[in-house]
Parts: structure tokens; C-alpha cells; sequence
């Protein structure tokens, strides 16, 4: 589908993605983002997103959705949104380093919408694709917003990825790291709402590993409030190097279907 109020999406998209980049804290060491020069430079762009958020709030021809309401056809309208990063059919895009999120299911779609706009998720100094994902988040005026993009993620059929990591692990050695995240995760990386752990499985492997990377880092889950996140800290510990990551990753992808 396409809208003609966003036709000039893609170049602001664009330029929000350089003014987020060429910021002087991003990507520096241990700086914290709340509390100093960079938290007033972001400013501006927070602006920008909220100015587009009430401007994308007004699209055209809909009866907008009741608090709590999942409304699948506002949901496919803001999905419009999200397919400049996430790709049309929701299968990811390396190159701008956004994930798969097609079928993903509703509740963690909704937990990580919350996340981001909330702050608790992506504004490290250091979080690249974070940032980026941040102010996209702010475009989802209200929870009846995020329920109704939520459930239209989750309603897409989940895309088959091709492998993009230059190097690959040893999926028998991963097995025996695996035993941990099972716990959460499911045997077969299904996912576990109770335990707020997302499918490994249906995701691009390049994703795992930056998201394995920066728990390890606490770039991610590292946020004030962030309780899920800070347990997937603790779990990484259990991967000592790069070739454990990789090896968990070969393990989870030949549990695909
Ligand atoms: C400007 C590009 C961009 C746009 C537009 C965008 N995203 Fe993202 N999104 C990202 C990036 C980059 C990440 C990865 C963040 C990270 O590495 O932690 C991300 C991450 C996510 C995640 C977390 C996935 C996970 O497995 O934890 C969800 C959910 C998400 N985006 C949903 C959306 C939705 C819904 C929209 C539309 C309303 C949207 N995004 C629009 C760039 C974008
Ligand atoms: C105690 C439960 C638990 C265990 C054990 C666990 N995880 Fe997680 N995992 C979670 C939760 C909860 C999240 C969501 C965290 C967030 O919101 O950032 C998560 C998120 C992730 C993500 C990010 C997925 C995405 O779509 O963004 C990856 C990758 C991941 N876990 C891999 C692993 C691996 C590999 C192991 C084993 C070494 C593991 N987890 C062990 C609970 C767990």
C-alpha cells in the first residue's frame, strides 16, 4: 500500500539516520546518553519524530482505533512506516541494520515498541541500530497504536532468511551452549511469553550477533527499567568468545523449520 502524504518519508528517514550518526557521542566509549551534552542534542530529532508522529497521526480516511482496540487495518497503515527500514515484507535489512520483524508474535512486538519509546531500549551511546529505531517508535502515538501495529506484524508470515554472517559456527558445539537458553528460549527457540523470551528462530543472523554483542556490552539491556534486558546480560556471560556466539547461532538456525 501507498500513501501519498508519505511519499517524502524515505529522504527524512534518510536524514534522521545521518543526524542520529554524525552526532559526536554516538558510538564513543562509556559515554551514558541521559544527562549530557549528547542526551540536548538529541533533543531536536526526538522533536522532528514527534512533529512526524502527529503528522503521520492525521492519515487520511481512518476511524482511529479506541484505547485497547487492535485494529488491523490502522496497523497495516503504520507498517507503511516501518517497511523504509524493515523491508516491504518485513524480512529485515542488513544494510540499515533493522531486523526481521515479520511474525514476531504481538506481545513482544508490543513489549519492544514500549521499550524504545519509553527510552528503556535504544539510546545508548553506542546503540547504532537503537538510535535509529528510537525515534520510529515515537511515531506510535499511544498504546492503542502499538497494540494495532503489533498485531499486524505478528498476523505477517514470517520471512525466510538467507545466512549473512561471513563466518559461520559449529551448530554441535552450540548445542551444548544452547542448554542455558532453553531455559527461556524453548528447546526448539520458539520463545516463552511468561519468561519475556522473544523466537530465536525466523531471525537474521547477523541480528543475533550484534543483539548477543551488545548485551554482552550492556549497549542493550542495559536501560533503567529494563529488567528483561538485564537478564539477557547475565545469560551471554555464558558465551565466552565470538566463536561460542557463532556457534549458539549455527545451532539455533539448523532448528528451523
Ligand atoms: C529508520 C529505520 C527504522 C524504521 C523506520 C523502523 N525501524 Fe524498527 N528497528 C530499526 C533498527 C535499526 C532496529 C534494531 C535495533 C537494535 O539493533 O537493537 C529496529 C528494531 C525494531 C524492533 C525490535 C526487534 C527485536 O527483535 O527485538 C521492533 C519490534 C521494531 N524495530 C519495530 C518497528 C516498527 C513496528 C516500525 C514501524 C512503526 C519500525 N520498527 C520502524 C530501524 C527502524
Ligand atoms: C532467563 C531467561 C533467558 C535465558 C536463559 C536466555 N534468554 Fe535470551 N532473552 C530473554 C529475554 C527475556 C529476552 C528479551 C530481552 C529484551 O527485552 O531485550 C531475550 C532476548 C534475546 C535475544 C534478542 C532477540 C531479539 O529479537 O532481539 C537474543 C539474541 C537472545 N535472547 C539469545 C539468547 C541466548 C543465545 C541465550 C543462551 C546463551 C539466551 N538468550 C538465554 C530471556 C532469556
Amino acid at each position: 500500500m501507498k500513501m501519498g502524504t508519505m511519499d517524502s518519508c524515505p529522504c527524512v528517514i534518510e536524514r534522521i539516520i545521518k543526524r542520529i550518526d554524525q552526532m559526536p557521542g554516538v558510538r564513543k566509549e562509556g559515554r551514558p546518553l541521559f544527562g549530557n551534552s549528547f542526551c540536548r542534542g538529541l533533543r531536536p530529532i526526538a522533536l522532528l519524530a514527534i512533529t512526524l508522529a502527529i503528522g503521520f497521526a492525521a492519515l487520511p480516511g481512518r476511524v482511529v482505533a479506541e484505547e485497547g482496540d487492535v485494529d488491523l487495518v490502522r496497523g497495516e497503515e503504520l507498517f507503511a512506516l516501518c517497511t523504509q527500514c524493515h523491508s516491504s515484507d518485513g524480512g529485515g535489512n542488513r544494510k540499515v541494520l533493522a531486523p526481521a520483524i515479520a511474525g514476531l508474535p504481538a506481545w513482544y512486538l508490543e513489549m519492544q515498541l514500549k521499550n524504545f519509546k519509553e527510552g528503556v531500549r535504544g539510546l545508548h551511546a553506542e546503540d547504532t541500530g537503537g538510535l535509529r529505531m528510537y525515534p520510529m517508535s515515537l511515531w506510535l502515538r499511544d498504546e492503542a497504536d502499538q497494540k494495532s501495529v503489533a498485531a499486524y506484524v505478528a498476523s505477517l508470515p514470517s520471512v525466510e532468511l538467507a545466512g549473512e554472517l561471513e563466518e559461520h559456527g559449529n551448530a554441535a558445539k552450540g548445542a551444548g551452549y544452547y542448554a542455558v537458553c532453553s531455559a527461556c528460549h524453548g528447546p526448539d527457540a520458539a520463545g516463552n511469553q511468561a519468561m519475556g523470551a522473544p523466537p530465536l528462530t525466523g531471525q537474521n543472523d547477523w541480528y543475533l550477533f550484534s543483539s548477543i554483542q551488545k548485551y554482552k556490552h550492556s549497549v542493550r539491556g542495559g536501560g533503567k527499567g529494563d529488567m528483561f534486558g538485564a537478564a539477557m546480560i547475565g545469560m551471554v556471560k555464558t558465551l565466552p568468545d565470538d566463536n561460542a556466539i557463532l556457534d549458539v547461532i549455527a545451532h539455533i538456525q539448523s532448528l528451523e523449520k
